[in-house]
């Protein structure tokens, strides 16, 4: 696992962006593993600018969202579905068919993660997958817990993911409870990881998760496991 510093949030995006433009280059039919959250804007902005100024090309590249809230269709503007259509997908020139996150709306969450690891799997897996991290330590939406699950599976969200959630909901009581997100088999099986953490805020969490223990109590520690994974670090929260 490489550690990197940053000194500003929109460095450290440029080099995130970078490392997935280099992938898409590299392999134009590209699987990318995305994420959402405020930490990867900037990235996306980046990669935006690189699609629109150097011709960066989408046109066969493939998208995986991490997660998504239960309870929320697409079209809702909270949902992850909606915010990567405003902050990347309508703004390149990816297929539209081919952007995948799992269905919030599905009525059995469990085999809707069936369905999303088999789609995934089909796929050969992810190229890259970005990741943020919540401030107790999770990825995705794989919450601290007694083990690490590896499907894609449904999660009750902790009061503190609800609390940090809620900025961006009028209320926290409209923060759905509820979320499905990519288990630790798919997110592990990413043949390069970049995970991004920006402010003063993240520093511990980012610290126990890149150098203490290896403990589903801090789901991304175990990426410290991965024989391809970088996390970056900036204080600079970028606002
Ligand atoms: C959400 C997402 C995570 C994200 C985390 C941190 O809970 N499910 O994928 O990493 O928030 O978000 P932020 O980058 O806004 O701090």
């Amino acid at each position: 696992m490489k550690e990197q510093r940053f000194a500003t949030y929109e460095e450290m995006s440029r080099q995130a962006a970078e490392a997935i433009a280099a992938v898409v280059r590299a392999k134009p039919d590209a699987v990318l593993g995305l994420a959402t959250g405020s930490t990867p804007v900037g990235t996306y902005r980046h990669l935006v600018r690189m699609h629109r100024e150097d011709g960066l090309d989408f046109s066969r590249v493939t998208t995986v969202n991490l997660d998504e809230y239960l309870g929320l269709p697409g079209s809702h503007e909270q949902s992850y579905r909606h915010f990567m259509e405003e902050h990347l997908f309508r703004h390149v020139n990816v297929d539209p068919s081919r952007t995948f996150l799992p269905d919030g709306l599905a009525e059995d969450p469990a085999e809707e993660g069936r369905r999303y690891d088999a789609l995934v799997e089909s796929l050969g897996g992810t190229d890259i997958q970005l990741l943020g991290i919540g401030l107790d330590g999770h990825i995705g939406f794989n919450e601290p817990c007694d083990e690490f699950v590896r499907p894609t599976h449904a999660v009750d969200l902790d009061p503190s993911t609800i609390r940090a959630n809620a900025r961006f909901f009028a209320s926290e009581s409209e923060v759905p409870r509820r979320a499905i997100t990519m288990g630790m088999g798919a997110i592990f099986g990413a043949r390069r990881i970049l995970l991004l953490a920006a402010g003063e805020a993240k520093l511990s969490i980012f610290e126990a998760a890149a150098r203490g223990a290896i403990t589903p109590r801090v789901p991304a520690s175990i990426l410290q496991l991965h024989p391809d994974a970088s996390f970056f670090f900036t204080r600079d929260r970028g606002e």
